[in-house]
């Protein structure tokens, strides 16, 4: 199916690693010209070496969505190199440490609340202006199952995940007259470097949990956002899809 990305410019947060680098992949195949913002420096350095080498037109900016001039920065590169920006995807984020609430302190909370709540809210309100003007655009942050349903153990990361659609929610509310869309995706235990703790045994066991037997794949994910980022998908707004092996049912 023809998405008609071509020559659209996305950039995606967290692109270095994981889904958002899946999702660079699917983008690139698609003719999406992609900044890759992250910060991981080499990893960034590395990932978009492997995308120009298959062809791909890259850029990459190192940020930290914690700091929300890197983002207008990040922001005003795409427009200045790319001529715009057509696609946001916020997939930079942590796992943060998984412990007990009652065992956690304030500290442990920091990173977990500015990298995935706040960051995705930075990187919003850095493209927003640009997309209202241009009455067009489209928004695809990583949200989680464990924002749905939220999870022993980690729950501070599930409450980051359940602001995230909730915030998903209210934009697309206020972006709708000005034909932005804004989604968020929810993955159940995708395997990508933020979940290094699952393993072969461990996968045996997926079906406890999992309908489908297994636990995900970045490509499992990234074609859902990647359509989500497409005209295809113009009619659909403020929404938390699952690709969830049918974890999420609804
Ligand atoms: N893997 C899973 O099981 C899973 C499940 C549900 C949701 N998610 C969400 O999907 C998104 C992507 O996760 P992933 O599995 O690809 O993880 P990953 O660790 O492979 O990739 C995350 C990327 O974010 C970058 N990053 C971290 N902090 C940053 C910051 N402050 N500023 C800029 N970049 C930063 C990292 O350098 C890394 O490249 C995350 O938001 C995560 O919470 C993942």
């Amino acid at each position: 199916m023809d998405l008609g990305l071509k020559d659209k410019v996305a950039i995606i947060t967290g692109g270095a690693s994981g889904l958002g680098r899946m999702t660079a992949e699917y983008m690139r195949r698609d003719g999406v010209k992609v900044v890759l913002a992250d910060l991981n420096e080499d990893l960034l350095s590395q990932t978009a070496a492997e995308l120009r080498a298959r062809g791909g037109e890259v850029e990459t900016v190192t940020l930290d969505v914690r700091d929300y001039d890197a983002c207008r920065a990040a922001a005003d590169h795409a427009v200045d190199v790319f001529g715009g920006v057509d696609i946001l995807v916020n997939s930079a984020g942590i796992g943060g440490p998984m412990q007990f609430f009652a065992d956690s302190q304030p500290c442990d909370w920091d990173d977990l609340i500015d990298i995935n709540f706040r960051g995705v809210i930075n990187c919003c309100r850095a493209v927003v202006d640009h997309m209202i003007e241009r009455r067009s655009g489209k928004i695809v942050s990583l949200a989680s199952e464990a924002g749905k349903a939220n999870e022993k153990r980690m729950v501070l990361y599930g409450a980051t995940k359940g602001g995230v659609i909730s915030f998903t929610r209210g934009l697309a509310l206020e972006m709708g007259r000005y034909q932005v869309n804004v989604n968020a995706v929810c993955p159940g235990v995708t395997k990508t470097p933020m979940t290094p703790w699952v393993d072969d045994q461990m996968e045996e066991h997926a079906d406890r949990f999992y309908p489908l037997g297994r636990f995900g794949r970045p490509e499992d994910i990234a074609p859902l956002i990647t359509f989500l980022a497409s005209d295809e998908a113009s009619w659909i707004t403020g929404q938390a899809i699952s690709v969830s092996g049918g974890f999420g049912r609804s």
